[in-house]
């Protein structure tokens, strides 16, 4: 949902060495509005500009894994644009460090979260610590992680100018803003452009790879919500899954399936360290533990064999009632309350709470009914708003072009991770659309040449969770990009429950991590990455059905 704050120190460093080895220093112009002219922007017009110089700024820590930033200077200009034949107003901003030494010479276009374009502040507050200029958009909407209302219009109908603003052209309109912006105040152009985003602003890096090649050296793109409108879709899935068992599991419970899964297949990475490393080779089967009791809200709770499959369904990811798996589903072991919430009662009555901000787009966008009750939605009624979701919206949402040679011929680099335990996006999605890369050009090694993925263990979304959370990847990419080091891995770390810190290098997709059976644990350095490198060319059996893709039931 948001992007992570990447230590700054080492750019810092890099930013002055860079300055003090540029020979020919050109003034840093005035940051007033005078200063600027429109900048070219393929498909839209400019409506105004204004810059001014800010100082002192504070961004609060908005969200659990940011910092909060203090005393932040820099240039911020704000252009309004209008597309061709719409009728919209959207805002860009560009923030630029106020000389040359204060600037890094590279350019970042930040990412939106959720329902937002853009983050503004809360994504230029650490680019600007970090002395990039960098840039960043609402779309031309009103900013709201929770609600995709602004696509209606007041008729309601669909305001199909933002949709695509949202889903594709206000992503490349910022980079041509911010990096005309850049060069205007500076006298040269940024040395290297970069993508920084996660969840929605994963989804957008991808975007930029798949769709404007050519506008940035690298981009780095985490948890990324490909295949939007199912992802959508299966935050509803468990709701859905519960009812096909006939049973309502309550978050306690699931939590202590959770914590059994962990039990069984922690070990199976050679540690226990409270993370399952590789979810894959877990077989954890629920049914197994059919007639065990568990202690939840007070009550003594036996396991029934609907309970089991309601877990198992929820796990397995949205299944049509032909047993065709449409979208994967998130691992055992991870945890669930982000789209679950039933209660049990002192009676020992289970109840399906209000599901807060999942049925907001089936109920808005897609049916355009505030009556739409997604507690009492059967399986096929599920499915065929998910087909609806697919038609409507997923030849503008999905970002799945698997062919990214016109990307990787510019030189540019992909650098992706996922967290295994992302509750939201599962990471298979993420794997999905990597196989298909694979299978389109040239199999494992040839796509790890521009885009490598890497899985974190334990941790959620974009963040948090019992995993390493990858330090500073923007580094890792900059390193690819700038000084053609291609990263093996990952540095990440956390705090475990004791408060100390467990360091990891994370494994590049396929590889997994293994403890060496030798050493501290919480090290990275005890730990290895094991397999193969995946699938050389050729290794690929056919193709999805036809049929199947439209419906959105599989990769294009
Ligand atoms: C609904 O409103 C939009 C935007 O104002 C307009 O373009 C469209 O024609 C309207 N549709 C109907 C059916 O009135
Ligand atoms: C679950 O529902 C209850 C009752 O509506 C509510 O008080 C609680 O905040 C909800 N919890 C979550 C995590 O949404
Ligand atoms: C949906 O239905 C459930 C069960 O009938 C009810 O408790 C809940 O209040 C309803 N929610 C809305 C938004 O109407
Ligand atoms: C699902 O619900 C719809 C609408 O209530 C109903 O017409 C349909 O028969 C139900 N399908 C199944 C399989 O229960």
């Amino acid at each position: 949902m948001f992007t992570m704050v990447s230590t700054f120190v080492l750019l810092q460093l890099c930013a002055s060495v860079v300055a003090a080895t540029n020979e020919n220093f050109q003034n840093t112009r005035n940051c007033e509005t005078s200063t600027f002219t429109a900048p070219v922007i393929p498909g839209a017009k400019v409506l105004s500009i204004t810059a001014k110089e800010r100082r002192n700024v504070d961004i609060p820590a908005a969200i659990a894994s940011f910092q909060p930033l203090s005393d932040l200077n820099f240039c911020e200009i704000k252009v309004y644009l209008a597309h061709l034949g719409a009728n919209d107003r959207v805002l860009v901003e560009t923030w630029l460090p106020l000389s040359q030494d204060l600037w890094n010479d590279r350019f970042q276009a930040t990412g939106g979260g959720a329902w937002a374009t853009g983050m503004l502040d809360i994504a230029l507050g650490p680019a600007i610590a970090s002395g990039y200029a960098a840039s960043s958009t609402d779309g031309g909407h009103p900013f709201d992680f929770f609600t995709p209302d602004w696509m209606l219009n007041e008729n309601k109908s669909i305001n199909w100018d933002l949709v695509h603003n949202f889903a594709t052209r206000s992503l490349a309109d910022q980079v041509y803003v911010g990096k005309s912006l850049t060069e205007q105040f500076y006298g040269r152009q940024p040395r290297y452009s970069y993508w920084n985003g996660c969840s929605q602003g994963g989804r957008q890096g991808y975007t930029v790879a798949q769709r404007y090649p050519g506008l940035l050296d690298g981009v780095l793109a985490a948890a990324p919500a490909l295949k939007l409108p199912n992802v959508i879709m299966s935050g509803i899935w468990p709701i859905v899954a519960m009812h096909e068992a006939g049973t309502l599991v309550s978050n306690c419970e699931f939590s202590w399936f959770a914590s059994k899964a962990l039990e069984e297949c922690d070990i199976l990475d050679g540690a226990k360290d409270g993370v399952i490393g590789n979810p894959e080779a877990c077989t954890f089967d629920p049914l197994r533990l059919v007639g065990q009791k568990m202690e939840c809200s007070g009550h003594k709770i036996e396991v029934t064999g609907a309970m089991a499959d309601a877990v198992r369904n929820v796990h397995r990811g949205p299944t049509t009632p032909f047993g065709i798996n449409v979208f994967p589903g998130v691992p055992y072991g991870t945890p669930l309350n982000a789209f679950l919430n039933v209660t049990i009662d002192s009676n020992g009555v289970r109840t399906l709470n209000d599901p807060g901000v999942l049925d907001v787009f089936p109920r808005t966008i897609l049916l355009k009914d505030s009556n739409f009750n997604v507690s009492k939605l059967n399986t096929s009624e599920y499915f065929a708003l998910w087909v609806q979701a697919n038609e409507e919206y997923g030849w503008i949402l999905n970002t799945e072009h698997s062919d990214l040679s016109a990307f990787r011929d510019t030189g540019a680099r992909l650098l992706s991770w996922h967290g295994i335990n992302d509750p939201i996006i599962p990471y298979q999605n993420t794997v999905k659309y990597r196989q298909h890369v694979e299978r389109e050009m040239g199999g494992a090694k040839a796509v790890d040449n521009f885009f490598r993925l890497f899985l974190a263990p334990g941790v959620e979304h974009c963040g948090l969770g019992a995993g390493a959370v990858p330090k500073d990847p923007l580094e890792s990419l900059l390193g690819w990009v700038e000084r053609g080091e291609p990263p093996e891995t990952l540095t990440s770390e956390t705090r475990n429950q004791d408060g100390e810190l467990v360091t990891r290098d994370l494994c590049r997709y396929p590889r997994v991590p293994k403890y060496l059976a030798i050493g501290d644990i919480n090290k990275a350095s005890s730990w290895s990455c094991e397999g193969v490198d995946g699938a050389e060319e050729g290794d690929f059996a056919g193709g999805l059905k036809d049929g199947l893709k439209q419906a959105g039931l599989g990769w294009d």
